[in-house]
C-alpha cells in the first residue's frame, strides 16, 4: 500500500533489562530511514489541499518542519504500534483481546458479519487486511484504479476487544467511549468513529436499537450489540464494536488548486513524491493498538491488572 520501503525495526532503548520491564519508562525507537524531502520544498509555501500544511504553518508561525509531513504523517503512528504491543501484553494477562479489520474502501463494502476466527486468521494474510479474501481483491482492484489515476480512496475499519468485563469505564467524562474516540480522533486521516449501531441508531426505533438481556451459562448477555459493548461509558461485558471512517489520503497527483503563500498568489499544485492511494489498511494495526492503548489505561485503573506485582526474589 506504500511506495515507502521502511524496515521498521524497533531498538529498546530502556525500560527492559534480562526481558522484563523493569519499572522505568520503556523507550522504543523507530528510524525513518527511506527518506526523500526533495518533494517537500514546494510544498514549504504551496499547501496541499486535505492535508495539514496549511494549519500547521499558522499554527507555528512556518516552523514546523514540513518534511515528510512532520509531525502530522502518518508515520507518527509506528510510535502507537509500539506502544500498543506493550499494551497488548498487558491486556493479554488478563485475556483481553484487541482486533481490527478492513470492511469498507472506497464502494467496496463487506456485506456479512465475519467471525472473530476469521478476523484472526485472514486479516494479515492479504494486503488490504480484510476478513474475507475474495472481497480483498475487490477492494485491491478499488485501490489499484484510485491509485492508476493519481486518485487516492477511504475507507472503514472495524475494531473489536473481546472478553472486557462489564463496569470498565470513569464517567461522566472519562467514559470509555469518549477515551476510546479520544484516542482514534488522533490517528492522522480519521473522520468518523462510531459505536455499535452508531449513526444508524438515529433512524432505529427503541424496539430494534435496545439490546435485550438474556443468562447464558449462568452470564448476563444481550442477544444484540447495537450497543457497541459499552452502555453510559461502562462497558457491558459484550464485544466493544467501533468503527472507524478514514478519509481518502490528500496527496494525490491530480493537480489541485492552492495558494502560492510567499507571492499570495493563487497556483495549482502538481504533486510528485510518494504517497499511499489508501492509509485503511495501514491503518488496522494502528486502530487495534489505540484500543489497546486504553482499554490498557482503564484496565489499570480500575485494578483489573495490579499496579504492584509480586516479587519473584
Ligand atoms: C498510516 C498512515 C499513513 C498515511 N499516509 C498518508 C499519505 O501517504 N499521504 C497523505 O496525504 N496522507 C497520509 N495520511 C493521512 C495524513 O497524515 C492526514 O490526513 C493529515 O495529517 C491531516 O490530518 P487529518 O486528515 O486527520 O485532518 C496517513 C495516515 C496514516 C494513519
Amino acid at each position: 500500500m506504500t511506495p515507502r520501503g521502511e524496515k521498521d525495526e524497533a531498538e529498546v532503548v530502556s525500560g527492559i533489562f534480562k526481558g522484563k520491564t523493569t519499572g522505568a519508562p520503556v523507550t522504543i525507537l523507530i528510524y525513518n530511514r527511506d527518506v526523500d524531502s526533495t518533494p517537500y520544498e514546494e510544498l514549504k509555501d504551496k499547501p496541499r489541499p486535505g492535508h495539514a500544511d496549511y494549519t500547521a504553518r499558522v499554527r507555528y508561525g512556518g516552523y514546523n518542519d514540513y518534511r515528510g509531513g512532520g509531525r502530522f504523517s502518518g508515520r507518527i503512528t509506528a510510535a502507537y504500534t509500539a506502544a500498543g504491543a506493550v499494551a497488548k501484553k498487558l491486556l493479554g494477562t488478563i485475556d483481553v483481546e484487541t482486533l481490527a479489520h478492513t470492511v469498507q474502501v472506497g464502494s467496496v463494502t463487506l456485506d456479512r458479519e465475519v467471525t472473530v476466527d476469521e478476523i484472526r486468521r485472514n486479516v494479515y494474510a492479504n494486503p488490504v487486511r480484510c476478513a474475507d479474501p475474495d472481497v480483498a481483491e475487490l477492494m485491491m482492484r478499488e485501490i489499484e484504479k484510485a491509485a492508476g489515476e493519481g486518485d487516492s480512496v477511504g475507507g472503514v475499519l472495524e475494531g473489536l476487544a473481546l472478553n472486557v468485563p462489564p463496569g470498565w469505564g470513569f464517567p461522566i467524562f472519562d467514559s470509555l467511549d469518549a477515551d476510546l474516540a479520544r484516542m482514534l480522533f488522533n490517528i492522522p486521516g480519521v473522520k468518523g468513529v462510531e459505536f455499535g449501531s452508531g449513526f444508524r441508531a438515529a433512524s432505529m426505533r427503541g424496539s430494534e436499537n435496545n439490546d435485550q438481556y438474556a443468562i447464558v451459562n449462568g452470564k448476563v448477555v444481550t442477544t444484540t450489540n447495537n450497543s457497541g459493548g459499552i452502555l453510559g461509558g461502562l462497558s457491558n461485558g459484550m464485544p466493544i464494536k467501533i468503527r472507524v471512517a478514514f478519509k481518502p489520503p490528500s496527496s494525490i497527483r491530480i493537480p489541485q488548486r492552492t495558494v502560492d503563500l510567499a507571492e499570495m498568489k493563487e497556483t495549482v499544485l502538481e504533486l510528485k513524491g510518494r504517497h499511499d492511494p489508501c492509509i485503511v489498511p495501514r491503518a488496522v494495526p494502528v486502530v487495534e493498538s489505540c484500543i489497546a492503548l486504553v482499554l490498557a489505561d482503564h484496565a489499570l485503573r480500575i485494578g483489573a491488572i495490579p499496579q504492584v506485582l509480586k516479587s519473584e526474589h
